[in-house]
């Protein structure tokens, strides 16, 4: 039996975040009926006291979404919670998100504080959230560069006051895999009770770690994990949605599945980028303009006998018809019969394949890819010249 791994998707609150990124309500409704048909479980909708536009965009989706979790993001403050109660008034499933910066320099700078009364604040914001919900996430901001034994304490606390998931961000990327893998550990073994709520990470991407910090989160127990469309988020984003859900598909091993329909991952990743426009850089895992693009001769030839060779995901997978043999100077002859073949052009002797393939090199020396008409283009000035 899979251990069930839950998917909170914070596209709409960290991932909005971004500057140039922000939409509408209209909009925001678009992406999280998405969201519910890609299965996530839970859909971060906003931070309601931020603005009056926030607030209505999480009255909005909680009317507009039925399966997932809606969930709103407010300090450790009574009045966010009030604000963040009310915008979920019509969510069928609802939760509240408070949470308080733990690591020292949060509570120095931020708070001009100590730990105890951090501690307070924390236990105080879940009491308090309990009134209206019944499922309260609690952040420890910067838990990453938060000392264990504290970060324990402030766990233990909360769960007592009722936290039913509790998030453990590194807020600023800064954990090594190991590192993060090993702080969950430990809240795992030093907090008591630490069964009745469930483990979250929330992993930011300034390294480019983010991932690995999430897999090694989970391996150590970790049961729910917050991620973003495209790992958009705050500075170099936050941990990918698709990139989980793959992992996890592909390594089967691991013995952890989501609810996740990855036929709709491709689909969804199109329409965040053109909403926000945010494009996906060309080389990004699974969703990149090149993720399934063969270039080279060596990999089209492989792949073009058996896609098994250079693939280890099947477009299909995650809703794309294909993958793709992208023709440039680096290609060989295979490659180039393939897409004559495409483009209905039969070339059944070698000699006239040679041609053209010989035509073709000196054309993409000249350009950085060689299209469909160019392709036409080749074969038909060979008819000509063989007449
Ligand atoms: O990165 C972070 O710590 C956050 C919290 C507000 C959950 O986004
Ligand atoms: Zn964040």
């Amino acid at each position: 039996m899979s251990d069930r791994l839950y998917i909170f998707d914070t596209t709409l609150r960290d991932g909005e975040q971004v500057p140039g990124c922000q939409l509408n309500t209209v909009e925001k409704i678009q992406v999280a009926k998405q969201l519910e048909l890609l299965g996530v479980d839970v859909i971060e909708a906003g931070f309601p006291i931020s603005s009056p536009g926030d607030f209505n965009s999480v009255v909005e989706i909680s009317k507009a979404v039925t399966w997932p979790t809606i969930c709103a993001l407010t300090r450790a403050v009574e009045k966010d919670i009030d604000v963040a109660a009310e915008s979920l008034k019509y969510a069928k499933h609802k939760r509240i998100h408070t949470g308080i910066g733990t690591s020292d320099s949060h509570i120095k700078y931020k708070f001009n504080s100590n730990r105890e009364d951090i501690l307070e604040r924390a236990v105080r914001a879940v009491a308090y959230a309990k009134k209206y919900v019944d499922d309260v996430e609690f952040y420890a901001e910067d838990a990453g560069r938060t000392d264990n034994e504290y970060l324990a304490r402030v766990v233990e606390a909360v769960i007592k006051a009722g936290a039913t998931v509790v998030n453990i961000p590194d807020t600023t990327g800064y954990c090594l895999p190991n590192e993060y893998g090993e702080k969950i550990k430990y809240l795992k073994e030093h907090v008591d009770n630490i069964d009745k709520a469930i483990i979250s990470t929330h992993c930011h991407n300034d390294l480019g770690m983010a991932t690995a910090n999430t897999l090694e989160g989970v391996l150590n127990g970790a049961r729910q994990v917050e991620v973003t469309i495209n790992g958009i988020g705050e500075r170099a984003g936050n941990t990918s949605l698709e990139e989980i859900a793959m992992i996890l598909k592909c390594h089967k091993n691991i013995g952890i599945d989501t609810n996740i329909n990855t036929r709709k991952i491709y689909p969804i990743s199109r329409m965040v980028s053109s909403l926000m426009n945010m494009p996906v850089q060309p080389n990004k895992a699974i969703v990149g303009r090149n993720a399934f693009a063969h270039s080279s001769g060596i990999h089209q030839d492989g792949v073009l006998k058996n896609v098994q060779t250079y693939e280890i995901i099947n477009p299909k997978d995650i809703g794309l018809d294909n993958n793709e043999i992208v023709l440039t100077a680096r290609s060989g002859r295979a490659a180039l019969r393939y897409r004559l073949e495409v483009n209905g052009v039969d070339i059944k002797d070698e000699e006239t394949l040679d041609k053209i393939y010989k035509q073709f090199l000196v054309l993409a020396d000249k350009k950085k890819e060689i299209t469909d008409d160019d392709v036409l283009m080749l074969a038909g000035a060979d008819r000509t010249a063989n007449h």
